[in-house]
């Protein structure tokens, strides 16, 4: 058995190739580089360079490797971004995976583990958001993750591929000293960066109707969400039967502020976050349920909020020492 994991060479991608490996299952890497970095690859899980949009490539690795399942993970993430390049998103999100999904199909691949998104759910109506709760994504990003899952539920069908989507909730946290979030748009990546360049980080919004006025999000650690993701595609190994998506979520909000507090504390560099405007689309508060995932994927929350900001700060650190 191996599995091709798409976007093995990004943040997430790289903590899942490392979670395979620990677990002793093989995988190869097929990455394009666009936000990826080879050097999140290990020497000894063959990397194949290229997109999901060529399907020649795809065939080929598919065929050369003699993969059985897919860890769909690459993508476009830049959910603000998306809203200004809605066919950029599309293309690499929804017609690279419509791309992927044909050759699986022609190779006789059955299996599929897909990285959804929290942004499928736009504002939620609710506190604690379940996997039932409406779809109302706000962005081309949220609506090509959620176009992605029609695609899975429609090939499981039409060619009973069988498939789970995970919805992330706000991924943070490094595995290991050599892995770390390099987007230029999350929030720990932007606060670290502040303060290596000695600005004073940003709190965007600050009279949101929550307890400090700051938004609420779910963080959960990048190296457990790896693990529901082994065990995902163990489950589809087995043949067992999995939901056709489950929320990665801590069932706990956290709100900037905390975060700005528990980075303080990390990095011992004490500051007092200014306040910026709200940006436009960022909803007050998402928390999600992670119960179902618990129950069927051994999904369980392993670090602590100081475990997330210690590591990604030390692992940020030492990239830039
Ligand atoms: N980081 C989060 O908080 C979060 C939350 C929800 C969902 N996600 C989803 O998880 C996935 C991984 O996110 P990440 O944070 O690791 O981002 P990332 O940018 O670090 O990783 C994406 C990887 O995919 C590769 N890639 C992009 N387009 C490709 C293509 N056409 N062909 C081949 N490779 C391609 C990139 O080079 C990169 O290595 C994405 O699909 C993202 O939408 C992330």
């Amino acid at each position: 058995m191996t599995w091709l994991v798409t976007g093995g060479a990004g943040y997430i991608g790289s903590h899942v190739v490392a979670a395979l490996r620990e677990a002793d299952m093989s995988c190869v890497v097929l990455d394009d580089l666009s936000s990826g970095h080879a050097e999140f690859v290990p020497a000894d899980v063959p990397f194949v360079r290229g997109s999901i949009l060529d399907a020649e490539l795809v065939r080929s690795a598919l065929a050369e490797h003699q993969v059985t399942g897919v860890i769909h993970i690459a993508g476009f993430k830049y959910a603000g971004v998306s809203v200004q390049q809605p066919l950029h998103t599309y293309e690499q999100n929804v017609t690279g995976m419509a791309v992927l999904l044909k050759e699986m199909q022609d190779a006789g691949i059955d299996r599929v583990v897909f990285s959804s998104s929290a942004a499928v759910y736009g504002t939620p109506p609710t506190d604690i958001v379940t996997e039932d709760t409406p779809k109302n994504p706000e962005s081309p990003y949220g609506e090509s993750k959620l176009i992605g899952e029609w695609l899975l539920r429609d090939q499981g069908v039409a060619a009973g591929l069988r498939h789970t989507s995970l919805r992330y909730f706000n991924v943070v946290g490094s595995g290991s000293i050599t892995l770390y979030d390099t987007s230029p748009h999350n929030l720990f990546p932007l606060v670290f960066e502040a303060l290596l360049a000695g600005r004073t980080p940003k709190i965007n919004g600050t009279d949101y109707p929550t307890p400090d006025g700051t938004c609420v999000r779910d963080y959960i650690h990048v190296a457990d969400l790896a693990l529901a993701h082994v065990e995902a595609a163990r489950k589809l190994d087995e043949g067992a039967l999995l939901l056709p998506a489950y929320n990665l979520g801590s069932g706990d909000g956290v709100s900037v502020r905390q975060i700005m507090t528990a980075v303080a504390a990390a990095t011992g560099i004490p500051f007092e976050p200014e306040s910026a405007p709200r940006r436009p689309g960022d909803p007050a508060r998402i928390v999600a349920s992670g119960e179902l995932a618990a129950r069927d994927l051994g999904w369980a929350m392993r670090h602590t909020l100081d475990q997330m900001v210690t590591s990604a700060w030390q692992a940020r650190e030492a990239a830039a020492a």
